[in-house]
Formats: structure tokens, C-alpha cells, sequence
């Protein structure tokens, strides 16, 4: 009776455009995603009785059968066609939960890949991506990681070719607020309509545009990625804690850009080095406490989802 551990890191978009709406309802989407150093851990045991189990170490998260976890753990016993697969598994939580980290995506990834290797099926990479994206948008980035492109709903990867380390975020949350992602898209629709792009074509320009951006300049001088989130402008002038943030992260000295992740309301400031991100958080923690913000230092991270040894 084997047992696996699967780290599930966290993601930062350092871009995301809305480009504009698909005939399946979602929208059309150009993003940078980048995962960060700030991980859940899972451990997979093989049980082999048909159960499949989840437990987890913070009370207030669903370990019913919507969860990620187990969302990813039928899909994958179903296609196996090996009814008697079972598991149970443990979620060790450190991501912040509807933070606009993709936490819950990457629990999911993590389940697709340790359940992968813990039952023996052989899926490749690119399977499983697959089976992810049945379940979520971000979850085949959260299976691949690193750096990536990600274009479609989401689930449409290119990886970006220079590896953006040793840059590293400061980020910060506050533990009491979160926010609905199909809300913060919801709103955006409401908001930006008349503005969105139309058509194959609109959309391809824009990724191009994405995809000849200079990623590599916050590596050689202290200028600015090419940072944008179309859901920040949606999200901030109606989220008390996301404006509270960038107002605090935005006196600080020496960040490269500061901004909103994903559908919020966690934010963060990049740095060019671990040693300035850190500076900045001694400089700001007695603010963070007083405003009840939780913050990280994060290096970026080059891959996603990972089997420890
Ligand atoms: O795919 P996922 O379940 O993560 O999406 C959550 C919600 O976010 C969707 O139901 C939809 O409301 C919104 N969404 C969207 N367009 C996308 C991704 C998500 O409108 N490309």
C-alpha cells in the first residue's frame, strides 16, 4: 500500500487581458501565469476498496464531492475504467482559499498527477492537461507550471521562453475577504462589452502582441514587465481590502510593478531579487498587521505540479 506526496504551488497572472467572449460563454482570454513558491502539499495513499477520501487540515473547506480534489480523482478513476481504484488522500493547506491563486485548480492538478503515478495508469503530460481542462480553466497551467502563455479559456498553453527567476513576489491577502471569480468576470462583461474584441482574427493580434512582448527586461534593468489585469479595474473600485493593498505595496521603493492576481483580491509587488522582497516586507509588516493583511515572499517557480522524492 504505496503513499505519494504531490507539492501544488500557487499562481500569479503577471497578465490578463480579456480579449472578449466565446460562443461557449466564457471569455476569450491572453494571460501570463506564473507559478510561485508557495505550495499545499497532498499525500495519496493507495486503498484499492472503491473510497475515495479526502481530509484536510483547515475546517472551512468543502471535502465533499465538489472539491477539486475529488473532482479530479473520479475523472481519472472513470476514464481508468478500474472501478475498485481508490485512495485516500490528505490536503495540507497553505494557499490562501478564493485568492485568485488558483489554489483549488492546483489541488486538482496535484490529485490528476499523484493519482496518475499512485494507480499506475501511464497518462503522458499531455493527458493529463487534457482531463484538467475538463475540469477548469486554470488546471492544465497548474499541471505544466513554470512559465506559461495561456490563451483559449485559459487552457491553452505555449510556454514563455525565458525562465524569469531569480524575480520574486510579495504577496499579500487578506484572510477575512475573497472574491467569486464568475462575479469578477461577470461584472467585467457588464462593464467592458461594448469594448471587447470580435472574431479569430482580433484575438490572434492580441496574442501576438503578447507573445513578441519583451518578458526579459525586468531581468536586465530596473524597468517594468509588461504587467496589465483587466479584471484589477473591476474588482478594485469594489473590493475594500484589494484597494487597501495596492495602496500599501505601491509606497514601497524599489518594485519592478504591482498588481491584482487573477480575480483578486490577493495582490502583490515583484522584485528583481529574494533580498529586496524581503526588505520591503520587514519595511511594511507593521502595516500589514494593523490592516489584518497576510503576506508571503515568493520566488518564482519553473515547474507546477511535482512528486517529492
Ligand atoms: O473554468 P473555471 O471553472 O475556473 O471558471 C470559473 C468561472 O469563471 C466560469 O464559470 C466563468 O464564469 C468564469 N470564466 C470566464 N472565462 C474564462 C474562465 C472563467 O468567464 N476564460
Amino acid at each position: 500500500m504505496g503513499t505519494i506526496t504531490v507539492t501544488a504551488p500557487a499562481k500569479v497572472n503577471l497578465h490578463l487581458e480579456v480579449l472578449g467572449m466565446r460562443p461557449d460563454g466564457f471569455h476569450e482570454l491572453a494571460m501570463v501565469m506564473q507559478s510561485i513558491e508557495l505550495v499545499d502539499r497532498l499525500h495519496f495513499t493507495n486503498t484499492a476498496d472503491a473510497q475515495l477520501t479526502l481530509e484536510c487540515d483547515v475546517p472551512s473547506l468543502s471535502i465533499a464531492g465538489d472539491n477539486l480534489v475529488l473532482m479530479s480523482a473520479e475523472l481519472l478513476r472513470e476514464r481508468s475504467g478500474f472501478s475498485e481504484l481508490g485512495a485516500s488522500i490528505q490536503l495540507e493547506k497553505n494557499i490562501p482559499i478564493g485568492a485568485g491563486l488558483a489554489g483549488g485548480s492546483s489541488n486538482g492538478a496535484a490529485a490528476l498527477v499523484g493519482l496518475n503515478a499512485l494507480w499506475g495508469l501511464g497518462h503522458s503530460s499531455a493527458e493529463l492537461e487534457q482531463m484538467a481542462a475538463e475540469l477548469g480553466s486554470d488546471m492544465p497551467f497548474c499541471v505544466a507550471g513554470g512559465s506559461q502563455f495561456c490563451f483559449g479559456r485559459g487552457e491553452r498553453l505555449e510556454p514563455l521562453p525565458p525562465c524569469l527567476e531569480p524575480l520574486t513576489v510579495l504577496l499579500v491577502k487578506d484572510p477575512r475577504v475573497s472574491v467569486s471569480t464568475p462575479w469578477a468576470y461577470k461584472r467585467c462583461r457588464e462593464r467592458n462589452k461594448d469594448r471587447y474584441l470580435e472574431g479569430e482574427q482580433a484575438f490572434e493580434e492580441r496574442r501576438n502582441a503578447l507573445r513578441q512582448a519583451d518578458w526579459t527586461r525586468p531581468l536586465r534593468a530596473e524597468a517594468p514587465p509588461p504587467l496589465r489585469n483587466d479584471l484589477q479595474s473591476v474588482v478594485e473600485p469594489e473590493t475594500d481590502a484589494v484597494q487597501i493593498a495596492l495602496r500599501l505595496l505601491r509606497t514601497l521603493e524599489k518594485p519592478l510593478a504591482v498588481a491584482m492576481s487573477g480575480s483578486g483580491p490577493s495582490c502583490f509587488a515583484l522584485f528583481r531579487t529574494p533580498e529586496q522582497c524581503q526588505e520591503a516586507q520587514a519595511v511594511l509588516s507593521d502595516r500589514f498587521r494593523e490592516v489584518g493583511l497576510l503576506s508571503w515572499c515568493c520566488p518564482l517557480r519553473s515547474d507546477g505540479v511535482r512528486i517529492e522524492a
